[in-house]
């Protein structure tokens, strides 16, 4: 069963397809999708997802007449440089890409960014496939935003560039190490706590077929979490108000990569901390602490750290929040649960009110 899903931006919408043996349909899909088989294709991936499915990736598009280049980087999010993104841009410029080639992403979040930015800087742009090999790259897969790196801060460096599809081949997820996959899953999870309720405390009742990666739970789950980030995105495409909705979590989340210079904790594992803590914050508030116990099973469920390990200082996760672009006249911004499944942008939180949240967030027992 292949399930589809459209991003809907206009002419610049675009298909998502999940399912199982897709990267065999690769290069029929290509020529769908109108890339000429005269132009060549570069395929993108990383050190570990190279070897386990790049001959598959191509041999379908030779079958179809397309001839490939293929640039492996070293897995990990250091391969996310100005430095990586000139070495591909290299191997495009010597395999002779032209105008109505395409870069294809193979691989989780780290190519897909990068491959992303090459394929929108490229002769000024050029065709894009994202083909996601990790749960987690269900988000970044979806909605455009493509980057790199910079030394002093992540994802400083780059553009909103729409692929021309999205292939999820949920057969690749099969040798995802536990840990990625629970990661991933805080961003499937956290869909549902933004927009769909029925989908949050779906999640925590198939939290062990997810974990299992069960093929009609996984399938569903990408689905759900695919579908409500492209509502999100066909709103509010350049994060003009909405889409920040979509950063749950992220607030907290990304000074505790920061602190632990991105790497102690994986990306959703920190943005599960920071979900917890924008349900403490929730309840701080005023809002139903049922809003933090609940967000807090569901976490649970899915192997999720909700507790900040003790070595994360409080100053100098206060330190990197004011780094964040998300810091005004000495008040923050948070996304706010109200209720789960429904959050509110909230400009006016007091940073002492942040540090009392992290404190709590600190302590072993849960406060309720
Ligand atoms: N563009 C966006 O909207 C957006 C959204 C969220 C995250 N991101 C970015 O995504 C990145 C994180 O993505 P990620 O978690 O997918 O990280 P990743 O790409 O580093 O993948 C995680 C690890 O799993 C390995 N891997 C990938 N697929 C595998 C497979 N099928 N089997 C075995 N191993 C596999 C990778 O080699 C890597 O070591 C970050 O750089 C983050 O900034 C972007
Ligand atoms: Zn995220």
């Amino acid at each position: 069963m292949v399930r589809q899903i459209t991003v809907e931006l206009g002419e610049r919408s675009y298909p998502i397809y999940i399912g199982s043996g897709l990267l065999g349909e690769l290069g029929a899909r290509c020529k769908e999708a109108g890339y000429p088989p005269r132009s060549p294709l570069l395929i993108v991936s990383d050190s570990e997802v190279a070897p386990r499915f790049l001959a598959a990736a191509e041999k379908s598009l030779a079958d179809q007449g397309y001839k490939t280049v293929s640039h492996v980087i070293p897995a990990g999010e250091a391969s996310k440089s100005l430095a990586m993104y000139e070495a591909v841009v290299t191997t495009a410029i010597k395999a002779g890409l032209d105008r109505r080639s395409a870069v294809l992403a193979l691989g989780g979040g780290v190519v897909g960014d990068l491959a992303g930015f090459v394929a929108a800087t490229y002769m000024r742009g050029i065709g894009f496939l994202q083909i996601p090999t990790t749960i987690l790259a269900h988000d970044s897969s979806v909605g455009g935003k493509v980057a790199v790196n910079h030394p002093l801060a992540k994802n400083m460096i780059g553009a909103f560039y729409q692929p021309s599809m999205v292939l999820y081949d949920l057969d690749t997820l099969a040798t995802l190490p536990p840990r990625q996959v629970a990661s991933g899953l805080a961003e499937v999870v956290k869909h549902g706590l933004i927009l769909d309720r029925d989908f949050a405390y779906w999640c925590r009742e198939h939290a062990q077929e997810l974990l299992a990666l069960e093929p009609e739970a996984l399938g569903y789950a990408l689905e759900r979490g695919c579908s409500i980030k492209a509502a999100v995105v066909g709103e509010d495409e350049t994060e003009q108000g909405l889409r920040a909705i979509l950063n749950l979590g992220h607030t907290i989340g990304h000074a505790i990569e920061a602190v632990g210079s991105y790497g102690a904790l994986l990306h959703g594992e920190a943005i599960a901390i920071g979900m917890a803590g924008a349900a403490l914050l929730a309840a701080k508030l005023g809002r139903d602490r049922s809003i933090y116990t609940d967000t807090v099973s569901m976490l649970s469920a899915l192997n999720l750290p909700v507790r900040l390990p003790a070595e994360y200082g409080i100053d100098e996760l206060m330190e990197a929040m004011m780094h964040d672009k998300k810091f005004k006249e000495g008040q923050m911004t948070f996304i706010v649960p109200e209720a789960i499944g429904k959050v509110s942008i909230v400009d006016s939180i007091q940073p002492s009110d942040v540090r009392e949240v992290l404190a709590l967030l600190k302590k072993e027992e849960q406060p309720w």
